[in-house]
């Protein structure tokens, strides 16, 4: 066979119609005009910004006629709630994911429970609830300077939310520390007929890990120092002190520098207190 491919015809919501397309399943949560929350189920959510040290973003793709559209165009505030992957919750999800409903209408059929944001209300503005059921939540505001639209006639909303605070469960934080152990959160398939959303079941995550003979890069080293404990900070010269230190070694020798600034009270790692863990170390 000399073509392999078979070209598909793109139609609107290619992602869906022309194509097989992971993407996540979040509930978003907003606030009607009465002050109740609206749940509801967004897959086209993704990060938009994500380096720069501030002002990380989200992009959340909604029908500009939805509440979600409405809600967040009105009072500027959503949360972004990652449901974990059970058959009950994606059922749920379905339901609240039916257009045309008032929030009023959806919600008596939703089993989520909500609890208040945990966003500062210092500023008297007003926060959706957050869902208990989640994993990790990210409490967003919309930044109104980047364009809602591409093209005036599309009905396509686009929505770039700066994302004011990501809270989690204290289980998955520790997994995240330790890098160990994965919340199963739900995968929308894409592909979707006129009756039916498909999920994929996940198993566990796997890991790939980066081929040993590519050194360690700053960034790399960085990132290792910079997750380890969130309570100490490492000033940049002092991760540069550890880049010879071979990868399946970092870990423990980060573990034991933090272990040691912990002894002393520090919360900033510098390249002078490195210098003098290695000195005395080797009994100088
Ligand atoms: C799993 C799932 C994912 C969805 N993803 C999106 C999406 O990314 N963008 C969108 O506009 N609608 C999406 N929908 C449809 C919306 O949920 C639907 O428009 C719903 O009416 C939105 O609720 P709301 O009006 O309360 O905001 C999705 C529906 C489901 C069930």
């Amino acid at each position: 066979m000399t073509n392999e491919f078979t070209d598909v015809r793109m139609l609107d919501n290619f992602y869906q119609t022309s194509s097989f397309f992971p993407m996540p399943v979040v509930l978003v949560s907003t606030l009607t005009e009465s002050g109740q929350t609206n749940l509801g189920p967004y897959s086209l959510c993704f990060p938009h910004v994500v380096t720069g040290g501030r002002d990380y973003a989200m992009m959340l793709i909604a029908r500009g006629t939805s509440n979600t559209a409405q809600n967040i165009i009105r009072s500027k505030t959503c949360a972004i709630n990652f449901i974990p992957d059970k058959k009950k919750y994606m059922k749920n999800c379905v339901a609240l994911g039916y257009p045309g409903e008032s929030t009023e209408e959806k919600m008596k059929n939703s089993i989520f429970t909500l609890l208040p944001s945990t966003r500062s209300n210092g500023d008297d503005v007003r926060h959706p609830e957050i869902v208990k059921e989640a994993v990790q939540i990210f409490e967003c505001t919309w930044d109104e300077s980047h364009p809602l639209q591409d093209n005036k006639e599309l009905i396509e909303y686009h929505f770039l939310l700066r994302i004011n605070k990501i809270i989690m469960k204290p289980k998955w934080y520790q997994c995240l520390l330790k890098g160990k152990g994965f919340p199963r959160i739900p995968i929308d398939y894409g592909f979707r007929d006129n009756v039916r959303f498909w999920f994929t079941k996940h198993s566990s995550p796997y890991k790939v890990p980066i081929p040993q003979e590519k050194s360690n890069s700053f960034e790399m080293v960085k990132y290792a120092c910079t997750r380890f404990d969130p309570e100490v900070t490492w000033e940049d010269e002092a991760c540069s002190k550890i880049l010879k230190v071979p990868s399946i070694f970092l870990k423990k020798v980060i573990s034991g520098i933090v272990k040691e600034a912990k002894k002393e009270g520090l919360t900033v790692i510098t390249p002078e207190f490195m210098d003098k863990i290695r000195n005395k170390r080797s009994g100088g």
